[in-house]
């Protein structure tokens, strides 16, 4: 009896070292990660304070051994130019960020050609927000939308209807100004067909809605300082996976990869989890042994 009791205590500690092991196992949902790439409190960039769900484009860390994920949600990632200038890059163009706003998600964007070229700003692309980005068009402020026509062969001045005012070639960006041809900024709702065949090159740039008036100085200012403004774009708050949702419930914020997969619920008490932040120690059974 002793005997065999002896025999059978090595099994059983065998037994428990494994259930012990495996549940140590499950335990790694309880991982540590580095808490600087997620800090509680915003980060200051010039005006603007950076904080989740927007994270600082080289504050990555790896995260259960996935390489380069970041605290925050894919394609929010800002750069701090000079540890001054916020930027933030949509499909290879690099824009300021002027402001963002936590409660309703959004973020203004401005082309840094248009701030930094105070004489004669000129569009020479479109604004495209590329789909593995979680922006879409902000739904309340903007959007209006202003088109740029370049190289055109014409000056002859467009009417704006309803108004007795024709918006004429921008005098900076034309033959005398020393451009190629003609240039016209044209708010999206004014007719501009016969531009499309006199112009080489268009580009659509999203302005705030509010800023779309037409008056004599259209050509020369006007068109500007509704550039200079900017754009609003709106977090896609929708794009969200069950598993975030439970993560912010429960006060944690989302980690994805590079690749804007979700990879883990990074908690306030320096874990990560696969859902959902627990505060309180998880009992392991090396507890009891
Ligand atoms: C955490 O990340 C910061 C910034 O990247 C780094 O300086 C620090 O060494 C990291 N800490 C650990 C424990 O890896
Ligand atoms: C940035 O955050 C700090 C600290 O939370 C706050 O005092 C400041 O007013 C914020 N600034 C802006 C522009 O939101
Ligand atoms: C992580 O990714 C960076 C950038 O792609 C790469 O340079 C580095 O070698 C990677 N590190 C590991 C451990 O895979
Ligand atoms: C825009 O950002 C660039 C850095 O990319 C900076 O050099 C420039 O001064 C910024 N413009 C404004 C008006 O903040
Ligand atoms: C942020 O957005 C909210 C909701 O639209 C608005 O009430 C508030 O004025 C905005 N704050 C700033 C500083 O624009
Ligand atoms: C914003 O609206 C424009 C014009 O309607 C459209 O071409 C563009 O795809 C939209 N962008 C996003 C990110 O939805
Ligand atoms: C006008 O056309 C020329 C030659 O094709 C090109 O180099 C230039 O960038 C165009 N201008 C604009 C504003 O698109
Ligand atoms: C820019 O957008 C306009 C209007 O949507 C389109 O006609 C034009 O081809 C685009 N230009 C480029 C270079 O993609
Ligand atoms: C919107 O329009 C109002 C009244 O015309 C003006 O006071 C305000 O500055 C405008 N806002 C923007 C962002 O243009
Ligand atoms: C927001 O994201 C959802 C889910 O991915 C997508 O179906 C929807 O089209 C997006 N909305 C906009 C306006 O881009
Ligand atoms: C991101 O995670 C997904 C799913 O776990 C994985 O397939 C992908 O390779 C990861 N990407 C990177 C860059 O680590
Ligand atoms: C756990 O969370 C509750 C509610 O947020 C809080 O009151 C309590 O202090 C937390 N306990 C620990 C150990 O952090």
């Amino acid at each position: 009896m002793a005997l065999s009791l002896r025999r059978r205590l090595p099994l059983l500690h065998l037994l428990l070292a494994i259930f012990a092991a495996a549940s140590r196992g499950d335990d790694q949902s309880g991982e540590a990660y580095n808490t600087t790439i997620c800090e509680r409190q915003p980060y200051r960039c010039g005006e603007v304070n950076i904080s989740y769900p927007f994270y600082l484009s080289d504050q990555t860390a790896d995260i259960r051994g996935q390489n380069g994920s970041y605290c925050g949600y894919p394609g929010l990632g800002i750069n701090c130019v000079g540890s001054k200038y916020p930027t933030l890059e949509l499909d290879d163009y690099s824009y300021n960020v002027t402001h963002i706003n936590y409660t309703d998600n959004t973020i203004s964007l401005a082309d840094p050609d248009v701030l930094d070229d105070e004489s004669c700003p000129q569009v020479d692309h479109n604004v495209t927000v590329p789909s593995n980005m979680w922006l879409m068009n902000s739904t309340e402020h903007t959007v209006g939308f202003l088109f740029f026509f370049a190289n055109c062969s014409t000056p002859t001045p467009i009417p704006v209807p309803g108004l007795s005012i024709n918006i004429t070639p921008i005098p900076c960006a034309s033959p005398d100004g020393g451009g190629g041809g003609y240039s016209f900024a044209v708010p999206s709702y004014v007719p501009h067909q016969n531009l499309l065949q006199q112009c080489k090159d268009v580009f659509q740039v999203p302005v705030l809605q509010n800023a779309s008036k037409i008056d004599q100085d259209w050509s020369t200012s006007g068109y500007r300082n509704i550039l200079d403004l900017g754009f609003q774009l709106e977090v896609n708050s929708s794009q969200k996976s069950e598993q975030c949702n439970k993560c912010e419930e429960s006060n944690g914020q989302c980690a994805y990869n590079r690749s804007g997969e979700f990879v883990g619920c990074l908690c306030d008490n320096g874990q990560v989890e696969d859902q959902e932040c627990t505060n309180g120690s998880g009992n392991t059974l090396s507890d009891f042994y």
